[in-house]
């Protein structure tokens, strides 16, 4: 039996970091284990500019534990407004890694994202010139959508005819949480990948509606059924480059989730390669871990991977994780998901 895995140091393709206090408190679960996050710009306000990025960038380094290595690769937020100069001058000098498209109201802080595709057609060609990723946010807001079908309705009314609009532009699809998804960007023409949370490698569903209301396994985009959870460990643990790590922690505080209207979003940074490592063995696939966490992604956004490892190792009692994380405005829960968890990070 398995019981050490050496890995390059992994890095997570989608991240939320958010400000303030809640990025002090959240940023060394993610330090600790990863080299480097893309990170995500929906602050309120979002981080538009490059002057933005510049400043949240700061913020984010002054926020690390000292003598942390851990790289954060900046995005702007794509808004109907945002200017191509800007974009190209944050991409030129090394800022930015990619750009994110929240389509309007699609998710949590995503109210200044984009409702008309054309407003955004330059930004976009400008991107596709100088190969700069766009990281697409993967839903229909149309409410007569049902919420189980946005993902996939978005494949065909908007991403496809998107993609074909502006050859060589470069995407990753977020978040992928249907078989749909993984079959579009299996079979896809041109550069796209697709990230893949940890949670919705372990839950469904049922798991946030059956047998009483689950806040804390409430993101977006929402849990499918376990047909597509499976799709989703499949693609995952298949070697397929196009698949990798994007974690989409996205915390907030509990009184944000346990209440009437509750916030979306799964906190995973802390037990993620646990968890991960978890499910790669109950696929037998420990041997394609490595691509997930620390190889495809770098592949993908043409940087190269990680020089030092980490090692994981398997023991007989469970790894002891905290419930929840502290912040000064209140504590955060920590994804549980539901069984003990073995393998821990050395
Ligand atoms: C994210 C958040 O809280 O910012 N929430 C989530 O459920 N994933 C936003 C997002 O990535 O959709
Ligand atoms: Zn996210």
């Amino acid at each position: 039996m398995t019981d050490t895995l050496t890995l390059r140091r992994p890095d997570d393709w989608h991240l939320h970091l958010r400000d303030g206090a809640m990025l002090r408190a959240v940023l060394p679960e993610s330090a600790r284990d990863f080299a480097r996050a893309i990170i995500m710009p929906n602050l309120v306000p979002p981080v538009v500019t490059g002057a933005d990025a510049a400043r949240y960038r700061d913020r984010i380094l002054a926020a690390l534990p000292e003598g942390s290595g851990f790289t954060p690769l900046m995005t702007l937020y794509l808004t109907e407004e945002t200017d191509p100069a800007d974009v190209a001058a944050a991409h030129a000098n090394g800022l930015i890694t990619a750009v994110k498209l929240y389509p309007a109201g699609a998710t949590t802080n995503s109210a200044s994202g984009v409702s008309n595709f054309d407003n955004v057609r330059g930004v976009l060609e400008t991107m596709a010139e100088i190969g700069l990723p766009l990281c697409f946010h993967g839903e229909v807001t149309d409410p007569s959508v049902d919420i189980f079908d946005r993902e996939d309705v978005f494949l065909d009314t908007v991403l496809d005819p998107l993609r074909r609009a502006t050859p060589g532009l470069k995407v990753t699809l977020e978040h992928v949480t249907t078989s749909q998804g993984v079959d579009y960007i299996t079979q896809a023409d041109g550069e796209i990948a697709g990230t893949i949370t940890t949670h919705h490698l372990m839950i469904n569903r049922n798991h946030i509606l059956a047998g009483g209301i689950r806040p804390h396994y409430y993101c977006l985009p929402v849990a499918k059924r376990a047909t597509h959870q499976e799709a989703l460990r499949r693609a995952a643990t298949s070697g397929n480059p196009r698949f990798f790590l994007g974690t989409d922690s996205a915390p907030h505080l509990d009184a944000a989730k346990e209440t009437a209207c509750g916030c979306a979003g799964c906190f995973t940074a802390t037990n993620t390669l646990s968890c991960l490592a978890h499910v790669f063995e109950e696929e037998g696939a420990l041997d394609r871990l490595e691509g997930f966490t620390s190889l495809n992604g770098p592949a993908h956004y043409g940087l190269p991977a990680n020089e030092d490892t980490i090692t994981l190792v398997k023991s007989a009692t469970p790894v002891d994780y905290p419930a929840q994380i502290a912040t000064p405005n209140g504590p955060v829960t920590l994804f549980d998901p539901g069984h003990p968890l073995f393998w821990r990070v050395t």
